[in-house]
């Protein structure tokens, strides 16, 4: 699907798309069509329920006195409500109705009102072309035998306002972003015959080609550093374990401390010896997100050439129950030098985080350091798939991640990270255990990563509930989120990069 930007021009093909305010307002190129359409326009609102509420649609087909197919009007809201997510909301819904109904272009029209929450019509039309390619992203590499009117039939976007060359420039940026969005929606999205530990490395090696320096770690290098924690994770599968350490230098100083993201690769959970049950087992395909969100992030990084200076690490493993695989009750050693009494080998996240965590701040000294993974079950009997959880031992860096979140519409909510629940890991017989019992699973699971943390300002962000969506939402269709790559990307725009 292309996108493209033109100057206003009397559109002869496909859906045209108009936004209307709360109240039946129509915009000044919707109050254009209604001329041309002799009223019609007014006439289709007034017999219905549509009165330009959020979210509310309203289809004409074949509008008289306009030569398109069908005109779609788009309810706003209230104009100061129109923010830069309202304005994606705004396009993605254009797409969500339009993409497979048939017509090849769409012509969504773009106008700036007095009073509403952008700087400019620019700034709106590039955000509405950000959510329809957002809403646009498919999966469909395996279908073969896709009927055509299953098949995405919208091949041409035309975004339509006077200051187009400025919303082109503004929304090359935005762009950059969705790329590695897409990025982590394919790489989730995958199965795990296809995506496993060197695969994904090897995915990894690709963003080479954007300037990012490569390096990966085979199992040899990880048992000379001591990451039992990680190997033993790995010891089950067929396949090698890997670390990928991705590094984005663009703050003009090789020596200015980077920030540091961190992300667990489970390539699939089958829960080790202590398996899971069947039902849903497939849904462990994605247990690799916080890395595809990592590798998705480095890529957003290095092709919008942010001013600064990133790490990406994560931690690749395959989690089988095999007659090599690790038993609950083994005792591993970190590279830390701490030993984990594993308990169940289903608790395996937090064991692969420990080692990378512990590699990141040793190695790279961060000056913050921030961790993604589809961590606990329990985060989403918390919070649901609304919010993400925030686990942080600064409230600086929290602040900001949940600011950056609100902006870009990935919400983050906070959670304790306090003392009394560190006796919930207590071990009989090493320094700590993988588990800390149902009361409390992700809080105690964020208190085991803590551990391993020593003064580096760090968060954790447990993505399990929001890393597949189940049903079409705004800007994200159903299936990989990408969750995250707009949040860490978002913050480092407002808090890390050089001016
Ligand atoms: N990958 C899972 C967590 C998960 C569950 C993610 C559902 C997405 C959807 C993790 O490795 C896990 O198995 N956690 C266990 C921990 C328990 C054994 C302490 C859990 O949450 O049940
Ligand atoms: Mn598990
Ligand atoms: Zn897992």
């Amino acid at each position: 699907m292309k996108i493209s930007f033109s100057k206003p021009a009397e559109t002869t093909e496909g859906a045209l798309v108009a936004g209307v305010f709360e109240g039946r307002v129509l915009t000044a190129s919707g109050q254009r069509l209604d001329q041309q359409s002799g009223g019609q326009v007014t006439r289709a609102m007034a017999s219905g329920r549509f009165t330009g509420k959020r979210d509310q649609t309203l289809t004409l087909p074949a509008p008289s006195g306009l030569n398109v197919q069908r005109l779609l009007l788009i309810g706003l809201g209230k104009p100061e409500k129109l923010d830069p997510m309202a304005a994606e909301g705004f396009g993605a819904a254009a797409i969500g109705q339009l993409l497979t109904a048939g017509d090849k272009q769409v012509t969504i029209l773009v106008d700036a009102v007095d009073g509403m929450g952008l700087s400019s019509a620019a700034e709106l039309a590039a955000h509405v072309a950000a959510g329809a390619k957002l809403r646009s992203y498919r999966f469909d590499k395996y279908r073969t035998r896709q009927k055509d009117e299953e098949k995405p039939s919208v091949s041409k976007v035309v975004i339509s306002l006077a200051e187009n060359a400025e919303a082109k420039r503004r929304f090359a940026k935005l762009d950059c972003v969705i790329e590695g969005v897409f990025l982590t929606r394919d790489l989730a999205s995958e199965p795990a015959n296809v995506i496993f530990p060197e695969s994904l490395a090897e995915q990894a090696k690709g963003l080479a080609e954007h300037g990012v320096d490569i390096e990966v770690l085979g199992e040899k290098q990880m048992r000379k550093l001591g990451m039992g924690a990680l190997l033993g994770v790995g010891q089950g599968s067929e396949r090698e374990s890997q670390m990928v350490v991705m590094r984005w230098m663009g703050a003009g100083d090789e020596t200015a401390a980077p920030v540091a993201f961190v992300g667990k690769g489970v390539t699939f959970d089958s829960g080790g010896i202590s398996i899971k049950p069947g039902a849903n087992m497939e849904d462990m395909k994605w247990d690799m997100a916080g890395a595809a969100v990592v590798i998705g992030l480095m890529k957003a990084l290095a092709l919008r050439k942010a001013k600064v200076n990133a790490v990406g690490v994560v931690g690749l493993v395959e989690n089988m129950p095999s007659g090599t695989a690790q038993r609950p009750g083994d005792v591993v050693t970190s590279m830390s030098g701490q030993t984990i009494e594993v308990i169940n080998t289903d608790a395996e996240g937090r064991l692969v985080l420990a080692d990378a965590l512990w590699y990141a701040q040793n190695r790279f000294k961060p000056k913050m350091m921030v961790d993604l993974a589809t961590l606990t079950g329990a985060i989403i009997i918390s919070l649901g798939d609304h919010y993400a959880g925030l686990f942080a031992n600064d409230d600086g860096l929290a602040e900001k991640l949940a600011g950056a979140g609100k902006a870009v519409g990935e919400q983050l909510w906070r959670m304790p990270l306090d003392d009394p629940y560190d006796k919930q890991i207590k071990s009989d017989i090493a320094d700590m255990k993988n588990v800390g019992g149902r009361e409390g699973g992700s809080i105690t699971a964020a208190m085991f990563l803590k551990r391993f943390v020593k003064d580096t300002k760090w968060a954790h962000l447990d993505i399990a509930g929001v890393t597949w969506a189940k049903k079409d939402a705004a800007v994200t269709p159903k299936g990989a989120s990408g969750f995250g790559v707009r949040l860490l990307d978002r913050l480092v725009a407002d808090h890390y990069e050089s001016a």
